[in-house]
C-alpha cells in the first residue's frame, strides 16, 4: 500500500468489541447473551440508517439506548439489566491486539484517527477508559455532519480536516458495509474480517482483507 498519509479506524467492532458489554453479563443473561448482543447491534445500525434516510437525526447514544430497549423486549431480558448494559457499553473492551498495533504505527509517524458514528463524548470515554487516548491525532465523529455512515459527507470529514486526497487514507473497518461505503467514496479500504464472514455486493471489493489489525503491519509501507 503506497502513498498513505493517514490511517483511519472505525471504532465499534473494529477497535472495540461491541459484544463485550453483553458478554460481561453472561451469567445474568444466560446462553442467549450472544444472539441478543448481535440483535442489539443490528437494530442499532438499522436505526442509524433509517434515521439518516428519514432525516430524523438522534445521536448514537440515544440510538444505542432505543435499540437496547427493543432488543431487551424481544429477548425478554429483565429491565433491571438496562443500566448495567448501558454503562458497560461506555467502556467496551478493545480487541487484544489494538494497543500494540497502534504503538507500532505511531512510531512510523502516520496520522492516526478514528472516524465513527459515536458521539465525541462516547469516543473520548472509550479511548480514555482503555488508555488509548495518546495514540490518536484526531477523533472524528459523524455528529459534525449529523448523518450516519455510509453517507459520503461522513468520509469527507478527515479529507477536509487533513487537506489530503481520498486515496491517501487507509481506512479500516470490520463492518463490511462501512468498508464498501469508504471504498466507494475513494479511500483505500481494508476489511478487518475478524469472523470469517462473506463480503458484501455493494460495488466495492477491498484490495486488502486481514483477520485482525496485526495484518495491517504487513501491508502498510
Ligand atoms: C462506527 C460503527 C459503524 O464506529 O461501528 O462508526
Amino acid at each position: 500500500m503506497k502513498n498513505i498519509k493517514a490511517i483511519i479506524f472505525d471504532a465499534y467492532g473494529t477497535l472495540f468489541d461491541v459484544n463485550s458489554a453483553a458478554k460481561k453479563c453472561k451469567s445474568k443473561i444466560g446462553n442467549k447473551w450472544e444472539t441478543f448482543s448481535n440483535y442489539w447491534r443490528t437494530t442499532q445500525l438499522e436505526y442509524t440508517w433509517l434515521r439518516s434516510i428519514m432525516d430524523r437525526h438522534k445521536d448514537f447514544w440515544q440510538i444505542t439506548e432505543d435499540s437496547l430497549d427493543k432488543s431487551m423486549r424481544v429477548f425478554e431480558i429483565d429491565p433491571s439489566m438496562k443500566k448495567e448494559l448501558l454503562s458497560l457499553y461506555k467502556v467496551l473492551s478493545p480487541y487484544s491486539e489494538v494497543e500494540k498495533i497502534l504503538k507500532n504505527l505511531k512510531v512510523n509517524n502516520y496520522k492516526l484517527a478514528i472516524l465513527s458514528n459515536g458521539t465525541p463524548n462516547l469516543l473520548r470515554q472509550l479511548v480514555q477508559s482503555n488508555n488509548l487516548d495518546n495514540f490518536f491525532d484526531s477523533i472524528f465523529s459523524i455528529e459534525e455532519v449529523r448523518i450516519y455512515k455510509p453517507a459520503s459527507k461522513v468520509y469527507d470529514i478527515p479529507v477536509k480536516n487533513y487537506k489530503i486526497k481520498k486515496n491517501e487514507i487507509a481506512f479500516l473497518s470490520a463492518n463490511t458495509w462501512d468498508v464498501s461505503g469508504a471504498g466507494n467514496y475513494g479511500y483505500q479500504s481494508i476489511w478487518v474480517n475478524r469472523n470469517k464472514n462473506i463480503f458484501d455486493n455493494l460495488d466495492y471489493k477491498p484490495k486488502y482483507e486481514i483477520q485482525s489489525l496485526k495484518g495491517l503491519l504487513d501491508i502498510i509501507e
